[in-house]
């Protein structure tokens, strides 16, 4: 039985007097919920998000990282560094890096190896666009972004790494994948593990994105193959985040 997992995506929002109230918020009352908990701050406010969660049940953990180790990467992160904050877990290829900042499938699988080696779960965003969608290419898109970690990290990654299917037409729109569109993506995500190591493919966490709100939480975690949530803008506000991560 895989433990569901929700994790708050801030994206670039936040201040660090202003976040005090949020985090406070989600320390204690993710503290009556069953599921596991993480927020993925901007870089600056790690720290603080350290200083305030740790020793509560809510993880937390960066929006992206380096796929190098040091060096000369002017404005660049490691994990090493994440690490050294006190973050379990990371983002990487959500689809803002892929499509505003070029992060290729191979910069992505690298991203998600460089985490693993500092001892991070790696967040691994895969997903289509409308355009994408529309043309009937959605299962051959997922799956060419998962065959370039499974090719970079070896299915055994997995065991340590959460997935999450976020389709890009569904992020920040209001438009959500309907139940059954996310679980048939779900699935497939879950079978190209499977064609790989059948009992991996059923312990990994595979997270549905895009638009999750209170109202239509429920529904979703209801599906078979969708394990939790990353949740954009409804986890700015307290009182919404708390209700999908009871969902
Ligand atoms: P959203 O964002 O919940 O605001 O759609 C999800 C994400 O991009 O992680």
């Amino acid at each position: 039985m895989r433990k569901s997992l929700v994790v708050g995506n801030w994206k670039m929002h936040g201040s660090l007097a202003g976040n005090v109230a949020l985090l406070e918020a989600v320390k204690a009352g993710a503290a009556g919920v069953r599921a596991d908990v993480a927020l993925c701050v901007p870089y600056p406010y790690l720290a603080q998000a350290g200083t305030v969660l740790s020793g509560s049940k809510v993880a937390w953990g960066a929006q992206d990282v380096s796929e190098y180790e040091s060096g000369a990467y002017t404005g660049e992160v490691s994990a090493a560094m994440l690490a050294d904050l006190g973050c379990s877990c990371v983002i990487v290829g959500h689809s803002e890096r892929r499509s505003f900042y070029g992060d290729t499938d191979a910069v992505v699988a690298a991203k998600f190896v460089a985490a693993q080696k500092a001892g991070l779960t790696p967040i691994l965003c895969v997903g289509e666009t409308l355009a994408e969608r529309e043309s009937g290419v959605t299962t051959a898109v997922v799956t060419r972004q998962l065959d370039a970690v499974l090719a970079a990290a070896g299915v055994s990654a997995l065991k340590s790494a959460v997935v999450a299917y976020e389709p890009v037409w569904a992020i920040g729109t209001g438009k959500t994948a309907s139940p059954q569109q996310a679980q048939e993506v779900h699935a497939l995500i879950r079978a190209r593990f499977a064609a790989e190591d059948a009992a991996i493919a059923q312990t990994t966490r595979i997270l549905y994105g895009g638009s999750v709100k209170p109202a239509n939480a429920q529904e979703l975690f209801g599906q078979t193959d969708i394990d939790g949530g990353l949740i954009g803008g409804a986890s700015l506000v307290a009182a919404d985040f708390l209700a999908i991560c009871a969902a």
